[in-house]
């Protein structure tokens, strides 16, 4: 992005004549119902509707998203199916051994990151699964934001499609959602912009040719036609980061886990709505 350090950094998103089709409505397999605008819920101050980034793609990407034999994210999904059913680790289990079958956990994906009152702390879907895997299974954890993790978030996301996103951000998860709100609202890098320079003050313009969505993470994971991969959200804040020319946390960070609850709660009456199709 060499282009963003010659110009004023903001000068170069514009208006632009092109239209995506804000206006279609996302029904997956023509049953399952997606809400994709939705009333901001009352603790965001920046919007007064949350938008899904799917209305912000192309029309032949978000068809690509209306049908599960079009969705290139599913076949990863197939893949978590088989690892859900696959024992693994010290104690000869499976998650299915514990948990019937992935359908059995619809509704998590909704909630989480959530506060783990015996573990005492915020966890990400990705560590709830991790927590899993070594507590209950004793095998090893996977990579965060690798493409086993990923596989069975988009599993885990699948089963809750069509569920409101409902995070909760107080009791236990208030500091954990002011810190996430404070890094959404600063600042930083050569650029000097924030997350909310391009995704709450500059949504439905374009950058060169991408069309700027709230950066809502209701989708996630995400599969991106870019890199025709999963991509979890801790790379994509990542990404972003990075195109601000700013330093970055890793993937798995308590920054990142704080960002990820606020933005999911930013997101609270969204559908879930992964896997997702993205450009
Ligand atoms: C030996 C039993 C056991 C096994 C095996 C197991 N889990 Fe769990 N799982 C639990 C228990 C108990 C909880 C309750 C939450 C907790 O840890 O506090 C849970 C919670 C969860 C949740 C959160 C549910 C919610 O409503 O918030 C998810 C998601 C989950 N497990 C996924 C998995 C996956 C995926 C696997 C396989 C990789 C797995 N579990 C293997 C026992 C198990
Ligand atoms: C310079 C502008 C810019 C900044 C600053 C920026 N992003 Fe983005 N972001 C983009 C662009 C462009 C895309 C791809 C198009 C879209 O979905 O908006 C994107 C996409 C995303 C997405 C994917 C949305 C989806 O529906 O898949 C998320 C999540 C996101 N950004 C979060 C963040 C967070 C968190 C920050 C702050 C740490 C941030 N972004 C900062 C430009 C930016």
């Amino acid at each position: 992005m060499k282009w963003f350090l010659k110009t004023s950094a903001l000068a170069v998103i514009a208006a632009s004549a092109v239209q995506a089709d804000e206006n279609a409505n996302l029904v997956v397999n023509g049953e399952i119902e997606i809400t994709t605008r939705a009333e901001a819920p009352a603790h965001i101050d920046g919007l007064s509707e949350v938008l899904s980034g799917w209305l912000f793609r192309s029309s032949e990407t978000q068809a690509l998203q209306m049908d599960d034999f079009e969705n290139p994210g599913m076949i990863f999904v197939d893949e978590a199916i088989e690892a859900f059913n696959t024992v693994e680790g010290t104690e000869s289990n499976s998650c299915a051994s514990c948990h019937e079958n992935p359908e059995s956990l619809a509704g998590a994906r909704a909630t989480h990151p959530k506060w783990n009152d015996e573990a005492e702390e915020v966890r990400t879907m990705a560590m709830q699964i991790n927590a899993c895997r070594t507590e209950q299974m004793g095998a090893e954890p996977w990579g965060y934001d690798k493409a086993d993790m990923l596989n069975m978030e988009a599993l885990m996301a699948s089963v809750s499609r069509g569920l409101p996103i409902n995070v909760a951000i107080d009791g236990p998860v208030e500091a954990t959602y002011a810190l996430g709100e404070e890094l959404y609202y600063t600042r930083t890098g050569q650029l000097d912009l924030s997350c909310a320079s391009c995704h709450e003050q500059n949504y439905g313009n374009y950058i060169r040719a991408d069309h700027l969505s709230q950066g809502q993470i209701n989708g996630f994971p995400t599969y991106r036609l870019k890199n025709a991969k999963l991509n979890g959200v801790h790379s994509r804040f990542k990404g972003c980061i990075r195109d601000t020319r700013a330093e970055t946390y890793d993937v798995g960070s308590d920054e990142f886990v704080a960002l990820e609850l606020y933005l999911a709660a930013r997101g609270n009456g969204l559908s879930v709505e992964g896997p997702s199709v993205r450009n």
